[in-house]
């Protein structure tokens, strides 16, 4: 008995000090990206909705970014995106909006949507053509940060409106440096 209390003691500070080392990782991860010119500000550059810092020379076939989630995305509609990706939260949690019942919301352009807890270090696979929209938790909005990976780029990406899926540059588009907002869903 007592041999296992001992070896229970041992991994609850195993693991404790694993907790702090990777805490102690998104933090140095953290002071890197804000050292970092980004390399896409999404949204009103006053305003954005997400900086994306390149950890790797973007490309059309893999890339590894950081996201610092800064405030809620797009609210007028549900996206999709160019690749498939895979998002690891180190900073914080946010929530998923998601369609209950994706593929009849998909055909129809509208339905139930439901949010989805997406937990600090928790790992979040997409298709493509996986529509959400990511809302920050309350009240204060508390910035998020995940390392992105994606695949290549296979398709163009946009918003699913109840009038049929419309391009990103419908709905925002970036001239000069500024973020022009578009008639979206309109
Ligand atoms: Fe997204």
């Amino acid at each position: 008995m007592i041999v296992l209390l001992v070896a229970l003691i041992a991994l609850a500070a195993v693991a404790g000090a694993a907790i702090h080392f990777r805490d102690d990782i998104a933090d140095l991860v953290i002071v890197w990206a804000k050292g970092r010119e980004p390399g896409l500000i999404i949204g009103d550059p006053s305003d954005p909705y997400m900086h994306r810092i390149f950890v790797v020379p973007k490309n059309r076939v893999f890339n590894i970014f950081v996201h610092r989630i800064m405030r809620d995305d797009d609210d007028r509609a549900l996206h999709d995106h160019p690749w498939w990706s895979v998002s690891w939260i180190f900073r914080n949690h946010y929530f998923d909006i998601v369609p209950k019942f994706p593929d009849s919301f998909r055909i129809c352009g509208h339905g139930r949507l439901i949010p989805v807890r997406r937990e600090e270090w928790s790992m979040t696979f997409r298709r493509a053509t996986d529509l959400h929209r990511i809302v920050l938790p309350g009240p204060g909005k508390t910035e998020a940060w995940s390392l992105f990976i994606t695949g290549p780029e296979i398709r163009d990406w946009g918003f699913l409106c109840p009038q049929g899926w419309r391009s990103s540059k419908v709905f925002s588009e970036t001239r000069d440096g500024v973020s022009v907002v578009g008639r979206g869903c309109a």
